[in-house]
């Protein structure tokens, strides 16, 4: 670990969000873990995960669809994809499905301007979405998972 970073604080938020990837969420076993390994306390590497969106203390859908609403995709017709989302979804802000497989989140620009209107899902960028793009990769996940 510390051959890679200048500290071993500065491996706190990727093995966070590996940790998060690899059990669902940060439970309070594993920021124990990861406060021992870092030689930090439990309450900072919790100051950490309360700081950063992307950090859950409690499981979500697997599937997060992360929809940007701010100014460029609002133009471009990003609340009309985030009305979509929850209506093909039928969950509401920061919900999740019934069967665990998606979460749903409006979110500020994600760096996708140019492309708008853009989501993130999981750790992909989606980008000049429409509502039959939306279903595509909906319907597409749905398809991986039952197979
Ligand atoms: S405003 Fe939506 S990506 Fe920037």
């Amino acid at each position: 670990m510390s051959t890679h970073y200048p500290t071993k604080r500065s491996v706190l938020v990727p093995m966070l969000l590996y940790i998060q990837d690899e059990v669902g969420s940060l439970t309070d076993e594993a920021i124990h873990e990861i406060a021992q390994r870092t030689e930090l306390t439990d309450l900072e590497v919790r100051n950490v995960v309360s700081y950063y969106s992307m950090l859950r203390t409690r499981p979500i859908g697997k599937y997060n669809l992360q929809v940007c609403t701010n100014v460029s995709c609002l133009l471009r017709g990003g609340e009309e994809i985030f009305q979509h989302c929850k209506e093909k979804l039928g969950v509401g802000n920061k919900q999740s499905t019934a069967d665990g497989l998606f979460y749903l989140e409006e979110v500020e620009c994600i760096g996708a301007c140019s492309w708008a209107p853009a989501m993130q899902l999981n750790y992909d960028f989606h980008e000049n979405l429409t509502p039959e793009k939306v279903d595509e990769l909906i319907e597409g996940i749905r398809k991986k998972v039952q197979q």
